[in-house]
């Protein structure tokens, strides 16, 4: 099987198996979605958080959102070190381990590669090519998208957090965070 380089796109056949996705990339995915999962539903009680409920019905007996923020912040520090792990994988990975983490901007290639993938996303050609890992409209989607989107999460979700140390990590804590 002949597949050309930087685009993955298969040249010709006959297909044969390909290792692609490693397992360090397998388990950080799933411990990336779970993190997400439970981000999103706890930030979302954060944002919206449940009455107080029970005999008397007095907040301060109450810590339900405190352990609903808790939670959050846990899975927030998990999806920070698991995406800081993740980076390293990139370095020592196979090379589609760092697909989704860069745009191969100046290869005619990939662009060329890119172009006939959204021409068959709209009914312009007939028929989708192979591609080894990531097509590059998949990998410009999961680059621009998800990768530095994860990274806005993460950079705005610690500057949220690091509100509740407005002194610094050694100065007293602020109870707004
Ligand atoms: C997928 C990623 C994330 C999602 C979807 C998410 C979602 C949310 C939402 C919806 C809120 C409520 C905002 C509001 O009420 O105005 C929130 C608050 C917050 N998040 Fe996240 N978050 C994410 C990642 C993170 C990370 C990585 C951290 C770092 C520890 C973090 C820390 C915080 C903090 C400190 C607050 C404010 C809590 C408060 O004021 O009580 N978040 N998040």
């Amino acid at each position: 099987m002949r597949v050309e380089p930087v685009s993955g796109r298969v040249l010709s056949g006959p297909l044969t198996d390909v290792y692609v996705y490693e397992a360090p990339v397998r388990l950080w995915h799933w411990v990336t979605v779970l993190c997400i999962t439970v981000l999103g539903v706890t930030g979302y009680f954060i944002s919206a958080p449940l009455p107080a409920m029970g005999v008397g019905a007095d907040a301060s007996t109450y810590f339900v959102t405190g352990w609903i923020r808790m939670v959050h912040f846990t899975a927030g520090w998990i999806l920070a070190v698991a995406f800081l792990v993740r980076l390293y994988w990139v370095i020592v990975g196979n090379h589609h381990a760092r697909s989704i983490f860069y745009i191969p901007f100046w290869s005619g290639a990939w662009w060329r590669g890119l172009f006939r993938q959204a021409g068959y996303y709209a009914f312009v050609r007939s028929e989708s090519d192979h591609w080894i890992g990531h097509n590059p409209m998949a990998q410009a989607a999961m680059f621009f998208m998800f990768t530095l989107g994860l990274v806005v999460m993460i950079l705005t979700g610690f500057g949220l957090y690091a509100q509740g140390y407005p002194t610094g990590g050694s100065g007293p804590r602020c109870s707004a965070g």
